[in-house]
């Protein structure tokens, strides 16, 4: 149940950013849908802020349940995870540069590559 939860609310975080980045965006920018971008970005922000809560707090769970806090790739992942939320910080500073939006998606899936590791080796 507690890794169910962690890979849902991660699959949200990750795999909406990709949507908004890959399909949402191109689609605003071409068809000039300026506030419907602002309030889609709004809304998926709250939702984001959730789904950050759950996966931490599942993932500090099932860290201890397996007694993985010494696991250097977790150590790995916990850092990528801080450059994430500067990088998401930097996003909500300057929501028009595209270099932090392609960098925060790409640090994401660092993350989610390095849970895989951390769980299949
Ligand atoms: C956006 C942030 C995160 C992402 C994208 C992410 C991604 C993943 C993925 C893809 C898995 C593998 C699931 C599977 O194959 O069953 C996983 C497992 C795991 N994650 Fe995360 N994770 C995140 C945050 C965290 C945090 C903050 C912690 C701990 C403080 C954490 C601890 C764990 C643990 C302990 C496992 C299971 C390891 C095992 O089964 O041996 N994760 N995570």
């Amino acid at each position: 149940m507690i890794r169910f939860l962690h890979v849902g609310a991660l699959i949200f975080f990750v795999g909406g950013q990709l949507a908004l980045a890959l399909a949402v965006v191109p689609a605003m920018r071409r068809h000039g849908a300026h506030e419907a971008m602002r309030a889609i970005a709004r809304r998926f922000g709250v939702a984001s802020a959730v789904a950050i809560a759950v996966v931490i707090a599942t993932g500090v769970a099932m860290a201890s349940r397996y007694s993985l806090w010494g696991a250097p790739v977790l150590h790995a992942k916990l850092a990528v995870l801080v450059l994430v939320g500067v990088l998401m910080a930097l996003h909500v500073a300057t929501p028009e540069t595209r270099a932090v939006s392609w960098a925060t998606l790409a640090a994401s899936l660092v993350v989610v590559w390095l849970g895989v590791r951390l769980t299949h080796g």
